[in-house]
């Protein structure tokens, strides 16, 4: 996607020229000012202040995800879902992540079935027996909060439905190994075992990410591994976790327009994604 110019109409939707409307925003919320400095491995120990700019941001993305629950039933679009998300996104004075990060074209991500990730939301109209991901990440006062669920589309298939259900596991297993002193390796291989233990696969190809200032940071958290390997997890360090679990083979395929990432094999896929904190006893989830 092309960068939009002063006066090209604004992104949001408004009408206005975008110097008019969101162009100081964009130029300064983008990013929250940066107090923390990077540790050697390139974490950074979020302030307390930065960690309550990333929960209300991730507290909105929960709001908007809750929101969209009632609505994706058959018959409806992904263009449409990306409407819902982009104008509850403004409307709170928020930013849409993903809309031109990257070229990305669009305010969302809509994965379809065996789509594994950033899918674009377009004019398919959702099926019974779909299963979808919706993948929302607000900045709001700089602050990113980035989460994903999936949506069952009427009547779905009990393998299906297995494959879903198995990957929220994946995803609260990881949960339960944050807390200060473990390894990221144990986040991996806790999911890695459910996932495998149920004849699935963990994508490889995508991790989660540290996140909060800005939309991808150090480091990689990898759905896969071994445990006590990696760095070691501390307090007000923030990242995602959001295991890809496929039905087959993990191996994937990005498709011509560079972002939709599908199974190589054709098989299903699903994800589920929070963005958490490391205390001192545990962990806090900001995207519940
Ligand atoms: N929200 C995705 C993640 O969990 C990233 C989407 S990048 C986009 O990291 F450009 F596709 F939006
Ligand atoms: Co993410
Ligand atoms: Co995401």
């Amino acid at each position: 996607m092309r960068k939009l110019s002063r006066n090209d109409p604004c992104w949001c939707g408004s009408g206005k020229k975008l110097k008019n409307c969101h162009l100081k925003q964009d130029l300064t919320r983008r990013r929250a000012p940066r107090k923390a400095a990077p540790r050697r491995d390139g974490i950074t120990i979020k302030t307390d202040e930065q960690v309550a700019g990333i929960r209300a941001s991730g507290q909105l993305t929960s709001e908007i995800l809750d929101m969209l629950e009632n609505r994706i039933v058959p018959g409806i679009t992904t263009d449409q879902i990306n409407t819902w998300v982009h104008e509850a996104t403004v409307a709170r004075g928020a930013v849409p992540a993903p809309l031109d990060y990257r070229g990305f074209p669009k305010s969302t991500c809509t994965s379809l079935n065996e789509i594994v990730c950033h899918g674009i939301p377009d004019s398919t109209i959702l099926d019974d027996g779909d299963i979808l991901n919706v993948d929302v990440t607000c900045i709001l006062n700089g602050y990113y909060g980035d989460s994903s669920r999936m949506f069952l589309i009427g009547n779905i298939s009990e393998d299906a439905r297995r494959l879903v259900s198995v990957t929220k596991k994946c995803l609260d297993l990881g949960i339960a190994q944050v807390k200060a002193g473990n390894h990221f390796g144990d986040i991996g291989h806790a999911i890695q075992t459910h996932a495998e233990s149920h004849g699935y696969s963990v994508v490889r190809a995508f991790v989660g990410h540290g996140v909060g200032i800005e939309f991808h940071e150090p480091p990689n958290v990898t759905h896969y591994g071994h445990p006590h390997t990696g760095p070691i997890l501390e307090p007000n360090m923030v990242f995602t976790i959001e295991p890809m679990i496929n039905a087959g083979a993990y191996q994937v395929t990005i498709l011509e327009d560079g972002w939709t990432t599908a199974t190589a094999d054709g098989s299903l896929s699903a994800q589920w994604e929070h963005t958490v904190r490391v205390t001192k006893s545990g962990v806090e989830v900001l995207t519940d």
